[in-house]
């Protein structure tokens, strides 16, 4: 049984036509830590024109987006896939995505355009332990909306998300081979820190060098106070 706080969130998202939809990222909202959860439902959705004037919508994941998000990572190209951590041409590997959602653990944030789903964005938390600090980010944008600034868009809106938090860091893993990525992140101050050598198999079974990029996020406090 919900409690009278959790009652009014849940209220105040059928208010925002996605009650039903996130009831299924509803998780426990305990440990003193601030809930993504809270963050997302005031913040979204949201529109943006691109570099190129194209309008797109971004806003959390939700489990009715299985279809959509499939057929999006089914549009990746082959040479993309191979770098990505999961398989995401795999039905099944998308399903259990969508329903396990967990918005305090992984906060997934979609782009959509007039055809459907056009980039995916994750936020990776860690509940507890010593890397509780440490955020870790995974963004993937259909080709035909590259180099449009959506990228930094999704990304910029992670680290103000983060930084809303009691997160102090964010990550992302690369294979050295991801070029045009590693210039993304770069562009948006995060600095590689380390590179394991032969680290991660692509999903074709080669290995690759892994580099670790990593950006300070500002305190909230520091936020708080600078107004
Ligand atoms: C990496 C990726 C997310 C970038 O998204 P994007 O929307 O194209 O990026 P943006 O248009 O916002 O560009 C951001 C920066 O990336 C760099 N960049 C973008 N496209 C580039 C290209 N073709 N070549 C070199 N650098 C490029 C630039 O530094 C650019 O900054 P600028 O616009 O100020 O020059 C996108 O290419 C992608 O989805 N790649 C496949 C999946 C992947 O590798 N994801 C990373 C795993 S976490």
């Amino acid at each position: 049984m919900r409690d009278s706080g959790t009652q009014e969130v849940m209220g105040k998202l059928e208010w925002c036509g996605l009650g039903a939809q996130l009831e299924m990222a509803y998780v426990a909202r305990k440990g003193g830590r601030i809930m993504l959860m809270d963050l997302v439902k005031t913040r979204y959705p949201k529109s943006f024109q691109l570099r190129d004037g194209t309008s797109v919508t971004i806003r959390p994941m939700v489990s009715s987006d299985e279809k959509g998000l499939l057929s999006f990572f089914r549009a990746i190209p082959p040479e993309d896939r191979l770098f990505l951590k999961d398989d995401v041409s795999k039905a099944e590997v998308i399903s259990t995505w969508c329903r396990n959602l967990d918005y305090e653990r992984i906060l997934p944030i979609v782009s959509e355009a007039k055809g459907g789903l056009v980039a995916d964005a994750t936020l990776h938390r860690r509940q507890t332990g010593w890397m509780r600090h440490v955020a870790r980010v995974r963004v993937v944008i259909a080709p035909a909306y590259r180099g449009k600034g959506l990228g930094t868009v999704l990304i910029n809106e992670l680290i103000a998300i983060a930084e809303e938090t009691d997160l102090e860091k964010m990550e992302v893993e690369l294979m050295v081979d991801q070029n045009t990525a590693i210039s993304a992140f770069r562009s948006l101050n995060f600095s590689p820190v380390a590179v394991f050598p032969e680290h991660v198999k692509d999903i074709s079974g080669k290995r690759h060098d892994l580099m670790v990029l990593v950006r300070d996020l500002t305190p909230r406090e520091e936020i708080e106070t600078s107004y």
